[in-house]
């Protein structure tokens, strides 16, 4: 089976916001206590950080994260995480049935955030709170000093405010497992006052309003339409969510996921749009894909909830998918259709970090290690700068339930003006063929060379576990070639291939 693409760096899409490579910090099951945070770990440091996951989310190559919550944060106060750790309160989880000590707030995830290098996206909770809880959590995060909130940041030692640029305002308000879940109506309004009054503060902020929870949500496209018309002129990105799996084993759907993540980003652009010209408005509204994975979301729903309130655990174990071959090039499929719409897609968060749908895992006093699907990420993240360029693509097609007739082939190209630097992402969708691709890459001018690596495996469920933590990783692509301006690349059945141009 043979493809084809063409690519000119003159065709650009739009720059590769950095943003884009964001991830997500829960408080949810073991993401953070037991994930990020377990002092006593031989590899903590002295405020019982794990110093072995520091280094694999710098490896990971991660850029903005948002934290804390996800369902969590609608029913957080945020001021039980900050001051006298013996002084903090245990309280009620609602969303996940567990029990929040509030050993880690604020003020020491921004430290965390410092040892990684990344940026904060802090949501705030719109579900049980309002406008003034909005206008505190701001007011201690951002003034420097000589007011209320803002000394009391300082006299829980840290003079420094966290400058948080990026704030969601609330999350995921359509759905009915929300607390506080409310209509698009109800919810706008509050978003709308929660926002114009975040921006009396501070007019720079970039405000981030909830979108649908995904793309199936019985008010999906309605719901983006009347919160958009309360919000247009105050905020900067609509939030999309979605999650993937496989249904049934029809594995041609699911491995053709980035078909519906591109109708969801194109349909919520439209919807967008169309608020825009009924307004007369000039502002381009951005997207915010806050939240996307692969999450075997049937497996939880089948498992026993946690419900004796009497009881409800620490950092239980939930949400703990292990990540196959197949799903990692799903995955690398997914951050293709994101890098496709960098348009309007400037911020995203791989869902989630540590443990919980995440490409590193960590045992108590154990290991940890990275995920099938940390390689793509890692990769694309170290590859994909510039611009996403536009391609000619000729791939055969294959059937599917749930998309239709989709090609076999999809890639994105990269290519960064500043330093000449060009890369190609692919996967290949057959679960039964290789497919010999040819890359016309002339338009480029001289190149020396190319190289490739591909992640797949003769078994397409083979993932990393506790007991064989390196079982699968990504390997050079020896068939490469380059002649004239065309590089030859097989890429194999069920497989994501980055290829670098030298
Ligand atoms: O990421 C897991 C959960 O998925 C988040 O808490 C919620 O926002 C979404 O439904």
């Amino acid at each position: 089976t043979k493809a084809h693409l063409t690519l000119d760096p003159h065709f650009t899409i739009g720059a590769v916001d950095r943003r884009l490579f964001g991830s997500f910090v829960e408080h949810l099951g073991r993401c953070v206590y037991q994930g990020i945070y377990e002092p006593g770990h031989p590899s903590a440091d002295e405020e019982g950080f794990r110093s072995d996951v520091v280094d694999l989310v710098r490896e990971l190559g991660v850029s903005t994260i948002r934290y804390p919550g996800g369902n969590f944060v609608s029913g957080y106060r945020w001021e039980d995480g900050v001051g006298p750790v013996d002084q903090r309160p245990r309280r009620l989880d609602l969303a996940w049935h567990s029990t929040e000590t509030n050993r880690i707030g604020l003020d020491e995830f921004a430290n965390w955030l410092s040892h990684v290098d990344a940026e904060l996206m802090y949501a705030i909770n719109l579900g049980t709170r309002g406008v003034l809880e909005a206008l505190d959590v701001l007011e201690y995060a951002n003034i420097r000093q000589g007011t209320h909130w803002s000394d009391l940041r300082a006299a829980n030692g840290h003079p420094e405010p966290h400058s948080i640029r990026m704030w969601c305002l609330g999350n995921e308000m359509d759905g009915p497992w929300q607390l506080g879940h409310s209509t698009a109506d109800e919810y706008g309004s509050l978003a709308a006052r929660a926002a114009r009054a975040m921006r009396q503060v501070d007019p720079d902020l970039e405000l981030v309003v909830c979108g649908s929870s995904s793309a199936q949500m019985p008010t999906f496209g309605e719901w983006e339409r009347v919160v958009l018309e309360h919000t247009y002129d105050v905020v900067d990105y609509i939030s999309c969510h979605a999650y993937y799996e496989p249904k049934d084993g029809d594995y041609d759907s699911f491995l053709a996921s980035a078909v519906g993540m591109d109708r969801f980003i194109e349909a919520v652009v439209a919807t967008a749009d169309h608020v825009k010209a009924v307004r007369g408005s000039d502002k381009e509204m951005l997207i915010s894909f806050d939240e996307w994975n692969v999450w075997y979301q049937s497996r939880y729903q089948n498992v026993d909830r946690i419900t004796d309130v009497q009881s409800w655990p620490e950092a239980p174990r939930i949400l703990e998918d292990s990540y196959s071959v197949l799903d990692a090039v799903v995955f690398g499929n997914l951050l293709i259709s994101l890098l496709r719409h960098c348009d309007r897609v400037k911020s995203a968060s791989l869902a989630q970090l540590v443990n919980v749908i995440a490409p590193i895992m960590t045992e108590p006093g154990g290991p940890a290690w990275r995920q099938t699907t940390f390689f793509p990420f890692a990769i694309t993240s170290e590859l994909a700068t510039g611009e996403a360029l536009e391609l000619k693509l000729e791939s055969p097609t294959q059937q599917t339930d749930e998309y239709g007739e989709v090609p076999l082939v999809d890639a994105v190209a990269t290519h960064d003006a500043e330093n000449g630097h060009t890369a190609v992402f692919l996967v290949n969708r057959s679960q039964t063929e290789a497919v010999e691709l040819t890359i016309d890459a002339s338009s480029l001018g001289e190149f020396s060379g190319a190289s490739a690596t591909t992640l797949a495996d003769a078994d397409m469920h083979a993932a990393n576990t506790l007991q064989d933590p390196e079982r699968v990783a990504p390997a050079g692509n020896d068939s490469v070639s380059v002649e004239g301006g065309v590089i030859r690349v097989v890429l194999p059945p069920v497989s994501w291939t980055a290829v670098k141009v030298k």
